[in-house]
């Protein structure tokens, strides 16, 4: 079981977008629990929403103390994903979050204003735990290549900080999911979702890879 918290103390970078997003994508050939201990409790209003269609288990509204004990129960889970809150007053929540990971996905908008804030989680949150860790660029403008190689480029060499190769473009799509009860594996497959879905898959690809072999050799089974 390879516990994945998705943080970021940046509010609104798409850390609720990934942890359920990413959840589904992995769905299709893992068993997937998802975990919310954000007081705001998005995923918990989304999940309601996807009704019987939601293609993995949910566990809404924890206490994070509860994420220790999964390790201990042997949970048969091949990834356990947890959307963490993004204020800084629910730090003591995302540090218990954070001593259960095996893995941080670090979601981050391209915006100056999301530098700090990003640099700060890691450097005081994760580096301190030796956590792995990686950011995924989120909210990229599909018309606009150039954005792209200058955050990864800005990631790469100013930052020197890890990063996934995938990223996820900025789709309506996105942004409708929650209140219309959708996931990547339930989109109607079309030319308006096709970029989300393919962006979505990339990323559930790039993550399992993370854990080659082990996981990767059930990828292609
Ligand atoms: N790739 C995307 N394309 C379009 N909209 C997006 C994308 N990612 C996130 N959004 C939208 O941006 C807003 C913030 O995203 P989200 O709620 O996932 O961020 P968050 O980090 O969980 O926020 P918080 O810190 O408040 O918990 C939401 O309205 C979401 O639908
Ligand atoms: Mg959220």
């Amino acid at each position: 079981m390879k516990m994945i918290a998705v943080a970021n103390q940046k509010g609104g970078v798409g850390k609720t977008t990934v942890t359920m997003q990413l959840g589904a994508a992995l769905s299709r050939r893992h068993r997937v629990l998802v975990v919310d201990v954000d007081r705001q409790q998005s995923t918990v209003w989304w999940a309601e929403n996807m009704r019987d269609r939601l293609p993995f288990d949910f566990a809404g509204s924890q206490n994070p103390q509860m994420l220790s004990r999964l390790h201990e129960l042997r949970i048969e889970y091949d990834f356990v994903l947890v959307d963490t809150p993004g204020s800084l007053e629910d730090t003591a929540v995302l540090e218990t979050v954070l001593d259960a990971a095996d893995f941080a996905v670090i979601p981050m908008t391209p915006e100056p204003l999301a530098v700090e804030p990003t640099l700060r989680t890691i450097g005081r949150l994760i580096d301190p735990r030796h956590l792995r860790h990686a950011v995924l660029l989120n909210r990229i403008d599909a018309r606009n290549p150039a954005q792209l190689h200058r955050w990864q480029e800005l990631l790469d060499t100013t930052l020197g900080i890890p990063r996934f190769d995938t990223y996820l473009r900025q789709y309506k799509a996105h942004a409708d999911a929650p209140i219309l009860g959708q996931l990547v594996t339930t989109f109607r497959d079309n030319q308006r979702t096709a970029g989300t879905i393919g962006d979505v898959t990339r990323v559930g690809y790039e993550m399992t890879a993370q854990f080659a072999p082990a996981t990767a050799a059930r990828m292609f089974r």
